[in-house]
């Protein structure tokens, strides 16, 4: 369908009415999201123990991976698949959305079937990543300047994934300016995408302040480049409101949050379920003390861990400034 005959704001609830974020949205024969919240991949942050720790808790509904680099034009083989895909049979219910970032269509495509033939249910693309040593290679959010290229991608994994896996994008809203931000959604939505999650910073804009009206209009107007194709906006939903808020400002299908889960990691399931309620100090501790318990005391593990309470508490908190300077044997007791 033409973005010009769909009708973006369809959905949009009018003020004041709360958006149903539990409605399931089907996006292929194998694949439907179990709402309208997802939890953004996090390379580095979503290791095995998080992801252990987050399905004993059960907070999320539907696993969207960080990305697996398909690195140049290798095909990984079998056995390398089934690894990656280990640590999210945990939970063999919930649905996995396994992200692959590349730049040559032959692998990137080759890959993406192999991985839908070992049972994920959606391949995500990822052109969205901005850093540097992804960037540096041609990838990621580089590609960004290239909408037609990023279109041929999708394309190209497209045709060989079978039909009932679904095939979904991540964007940035740019390379260097949201210019061209419609054409890079339309050449991803003609390409045969059927789901987009689009953040709305440009890459190089990394996490700095954007002004919240232009976060606003640079989300709906990706929502309404991209038509019927459903658009999740990702980028700073800190809450339930947040969330609200940003369906009613935009009009997308739905909500990626990210680092906001580390502050409460009840985000997904709060938003699914409407419940306004901050995380309690208690909640936050409960996933860190899971967090702590499947982690060693190498300095690897230590800086992981450190990492996940800036995310929980901020850089400037007294629990991280805290931890940082606590040795293991005080940090383990603080937060077991
Ligand atoms: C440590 C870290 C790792 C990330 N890794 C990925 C990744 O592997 N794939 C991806 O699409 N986005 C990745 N992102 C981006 C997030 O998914 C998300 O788009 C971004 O943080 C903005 O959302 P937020 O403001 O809710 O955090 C990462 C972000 C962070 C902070």
């Amino acid at each position: 369908m033409s973005s010009e005959s769909a009708d973006p704001t369809a959905e949009r609830p009018p003020d004041g009415a709360s958006f149903d974020f539990r409605a399931p949205l089907c996006l292929s024969a194998r694949l439907t999201l179990p709402g309208r919240a997802v939890l953004s991949p996090m390379q580095g942050v979503m290791t095995r123990t998080f992801l252990q720790a987050a399905a004993r808790l059960d907070l999320i509904p539907c696993w969207f991976t960080p990305f697996f680099s398909t690195g140049g034009v290798s095909v990984p083989k079998r056995a390398a698949i089934l690894r990656k895909l280990a640590p999210y049979r945990i939970h063999p219910g919930l649905p996995v959305i396994f992200q692959l970032i590349g730049r040559d269509a032959s692998s990137l495509a080759a890959t993406a079937a192999g991985f839908a033939e070992h049972g994920v249910h959606g391949i995500n693309l990822n052109f969205a990543c901005p850093s540097k040593t992804v960037t540096a290679s041609g990838n990621g959010a580089s590609l960004l300047k290239h909408p037609a290229r990023i279109g041929k991608l999708t394309k190209a994994v497209r045709e060989v994934v079978p039909r009932d896996v679904s095939v979904s994008v991540k964007l940035r809203a740019g390379w260097d300016s949201p210019d061209i931000l419609r054409d890079t959604v339309r050449a991803v939505c003609d390409a045969g995408a059927d789901w987009i999650v689009f953040h709305y910073r440009t890459a190089s804009e990394g996490y700095g302040s954007v002004d919240a009206s232009e976060r606003f209009r640079r989300i709906a107007s990706a929502v309404d480049a991209a038509g019927s194709v459903p658009l999740f906006g990702n980028g700073d939903v800190a809450d339930c409101a947040g969330a609200n808020e940003l369906v009613r400002e935009t009009g997308c299908a739905g909500v990626a949050v990210g680092r906001a889960f580390l502050s409460d990691p009840w985000l997904v399931r709060r938003i699914l379920s409407g419940d306004v309620n901050p995380a309690s100090g208690e909640e936050k501790a409960a996933f860190l003390r899971l967090l702590l318990e499947g982690t060693d005391s190498t300095k690897r593990g230590r800086n992981w861990f450190l990492e996940c309470i800036k995310m929980a508490f901020g850089a400037d908190s007294g629990e991280f400034r805290e931890a940082r300077e606590s040795d293991w044997d005080t940090l383990r007791a603080r937060w077991s």
